[in-house]
């Protein structure tokens, strides 16, 4: 799992965070961090993390997005249904959305805001229980960047889970 840099800070999103500034070249990712993202903490809908450099700390040069969901059972892959309970619909934690910068993609930034979106989850979990955190890729680039870091892929299908035995793993490793 990647590790923190002293050089970098993931925060949760504020209304000093310039978020118009904001581009990783997909439309709906930056549309959402500029026009709904604010709104969607006001509301609770969305908890908003950002990732910054200290001593600039309004440029966001990453964001994701967590929030509460649930799977039904035949979604879970089979690899992952040993970990899970058998309820018609299993709680999950879900990353909604994920982004860098353009400027700064393929520097690791990507897998720093999943390790930290892995450690939050971890955290919450003793209070509102959840048995995986779920993702659904945009496409198959995305899929690869979920798969190089630990989640399995459900069959034909872009979505991708990490179950939570497998999370216990990486965050007390
Ligand atoms: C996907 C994304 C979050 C990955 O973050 P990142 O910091 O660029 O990725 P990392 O440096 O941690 O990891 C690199 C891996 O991510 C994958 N990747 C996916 N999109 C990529 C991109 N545009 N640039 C570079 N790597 C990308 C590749 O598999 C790459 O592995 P490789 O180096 O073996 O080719 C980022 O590239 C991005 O914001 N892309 C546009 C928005 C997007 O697709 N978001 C995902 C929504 S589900």
């Amino acid at each position: 799992m990647a590790v923190r840099r002293p050089d970098l800070r993931i925060e949760a999103l504020a209304p000093h965070h310039d978020r118009s500034g904001f581009s990783c070249g997909i439309d709906s990712l930056d549309r959402y961090f500029r026009t709904q993202a604010g709104q969607d903490v006001r509301r609770k809908a969305n908890g908003v993390f950002v990732l910054v450099e200290p001593d600039r700390p309004d440029v966001v040069l990453g964001y994701y997005t967590l929030c509460a969901t649930g799977l039904p059972h035949g979604d879970v892959p089979v690899a992952a249904r040993k970990h899970v309970p058998r309820y018609p619909l299993v709680s999950a934690i879900l990353v909604g959305r994920l982004a860098v910068c353009e400027a700064r993609q393929g520097q690791r930034l990507g897998a720093m805001l999943l390790a930290d979106a892995v450690r939050r989850t971890y955290a919450t979990v003793s209070t509102v229980g959840a048995s995986m955190l779920v993702v659904d890729a945009i496409n198959e680039r995305a899929a690869a960047f979920y798969e190089g870091n630990g989640f399995l892929r459900l069959p034909d299908s872009l979505r991708l889970v990490l179950p939570m035995d497998v999370i216990k793993g990486m965050v007390k490793s």
